[in-house]
């Protein structure tokens, strides 16, 4: 018997790592064996943080140069988009002791604000102590991938992606600093996704049945 308890499990890693693809498969594994979770997304995930989603991600394809956000105001939207996901989801669902698995978190602002747009990290971690208030996923899984299998995935999908925009190395740079966050850290996983089949899938069921000791 599963006793009932609140863990919250993060999916990280660049464009076309099959995060999403996973994060369903292991609700879809949780739920198999009874249990039920929840899944989620950053930046989203709730009514308004879905707005600000849409304002981000309309402002990348933005082509005109000087009315584009500054890169302050992009990361702060990161964060507003964040703060109205964990007080009107994410904490009430872990108060509830509900599994919560979510596409992306902080490490996304790590790796792509701070390492990638240089962002200062004492701005990034004075707004994150108010809006965490201590929050902290209990598992995270780092999806490292080829940029030929991320490529290849995201050609598939129907809706424009932000290769479009940013240089390849911009994504690797994105990709290595996960790797880095994820260094010596006994709650991180660093798995390959860059095949296409269900061993990554099985992999990831074993880790997080053995870390809330489902049978
Ligand atoms: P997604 O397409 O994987 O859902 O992610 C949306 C984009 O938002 C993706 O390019 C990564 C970016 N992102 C950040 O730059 N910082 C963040 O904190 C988060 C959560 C996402």
């Amino acid at each position: 018997m599963f006793k009932k308890k609140p863990f919250f499990i993060v999916f990280e890693g660049v464009e076309g790592c099959g995060k999403s693809f996973q994060s369903r498969k292991l609700k879809k594994n949780l739920s198999s064996k009874g249990i039920k979770s929840i899944l989620t997304r950053e930046p989203g995930g709730t009514r308004s943080a879905e707005l600000i989603r849409k304002l981000i991600l309309k402002d990348y394809f933005n082509k005109r140069g000087p009315e584009k956000f500054d890169k302050y105001t992009d990361t702060l939207l990161y964060l507003a988009a964040r703060n109205e996901h964990i007080k009107f989801k994410i904490e009430p669902a872990l108060k509830k002791k509900f599994i919560v698995i979510c596409d992306r978190f902080t490490d996304s602002t790590l790796a792509y604000q701070v390492y990638g747009k240089k962002i200062s990290r004492s701005f990034i971690d004075f707004n994150h102590k108010f809006i965490l208030k201590g929050l902290k996923p209990n598992l995270t899984f780092v999806l490292k991938v080829t940029t030929k299998s991320s490529k290849s995935r995201l050609r598939k999908r129907k809706t424009k992606n932000r290769y479009d925009n940013f240089p390849e190395s911009f994504y690797r740079k994105a990709q290595n600093s996960f790797l880095k966050i994820a260094k010596n850290r006994k709650d991180y996983f660093v798995l390959n996704s860059s095949n296409n089949d269900k061993n990554l899938e099985k992999k990831i069921f074993l880790i997080v049945q053995k870390a809330l000791k489902i049978k």
